[in-house]
C-alpha cells in the first residue's frame, strides 16, 4: 500500500523540528548603564577575565561546542574558575558561573569572610564569564540566581569583544527584581 510519506507516522517517527527562526531583536527596556570600572581594579579586572577565558578551554561542551568560562573575584582577591561541563540529560549540565562559584565557596570562602566581619552578601566582588562564541558576558538566568544568593552587589564582568573595554554591570542591574532572599530567610527564621 502506498502511503504518503509527509503525513505517515513511520516517516515521521523520530523526525526533529528544524532550526528555529532566529530574532536578533532584544526587548525594548531601559538598559542599564554600564560601570566604570574604578582605575584601581582594571588590572586585577583583567586578571580575572583572563582566568575565565583560560577556563573556557577546558569546558566539556560534546553537546553544544559552545565553550564558556567564568572566574570568581573573592573579598579578599583569590580568583577561582570554572567551566561548562555538558551531559547526556541535557539538563544536568553545570555551567561555567555554577562550576566557579562552587569552587570559589570550596576554597573556605564563606568561613573566611565570616572572619573576616564579611557577610555572604558581599564575599564575592566580581564574576567574570567568557564565552568565545558569545558577544558579551551576561550569565543565563538561572546563573544571575543561583549568584544572588551571595548577594547583588558583585560585579558581573567581560571584554567587549570589538574593542576590548570591560563590560561591567551588578548582578542587581541584570535582576531589578531579585527573588526576595530576605523575606525567605525571615520566613524559615519565623518573623513572617
Ligand atoms: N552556559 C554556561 O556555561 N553559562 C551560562 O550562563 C549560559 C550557558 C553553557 C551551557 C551549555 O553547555 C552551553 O553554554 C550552551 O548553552
Ligand atoms: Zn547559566
Amino acid at each position: 500500500m502506498s502511503h504518503d510519506k509527509q503525513t505517515c507516522s513511520c516517516h515521521g517517527a523520530g523526525k526533529t523540528t528544524g532550526p528555529i527562526t532566529l530574532s536578533t531583536t532584544r526587548p525594548k527596556v531601559a538598559l542599564p548603564k554600564m560601570i566604570k570600572v574604578a582605575k584601581a581594579d582594571q588590572a586585577l579586572y583583567r586578571q580575572v577575565i583572563e582566568a575565565a577565558k583560560k577556563a573556557s578551554e577546558d569546558a566539556y561542551c560534546p553537546y553544544s561546542q559552545y565553550n564558556v568560562g567564568a572566574a570568581v573575584l573573592t573579598f579578599d582577591g583569590e580568583i577561582h574558575a570554572g567551566f561548562n561541563v555538558e551531559n547526556c540529560g541535557y539538563s544536568q549540565t553545570i555551567h561555567a558561573e555554577e562550576s566557579a562559584l562552587t569552587r570559589a565557596l570550596g576554597s573556605g570562602l564563606l568561613r573566611r569572610a565570616a572572619a573576616q566581619g564579611v557577610d555572604q552578601f558581599h564575599a564575592i566582588k566580581a564574576v567574570a564569564v567568557y564565552a568565545p562564541k558569545g558577544s558579551d558576558p551576561w550569565p543565563c538566568c538561572n546563573c544571575r540566581q543561583f549568584l544572588g544568593e551571595f548577594g547583588y552587589d558583585m560585579h558581573i564582568i567581560g571584554e567587549e569583544p570589538k574593542d576590548g573595554r570591560i563590560l561591567c554591570l551588578t548582578l542587581g542591574q541584570l535582576v531589578p527584581f531579585a527573588f526576595p532572599i530576605e523575606e525567605v530567610l525571615a520566613s524559615v527564621r519565623g518573623q513572617r
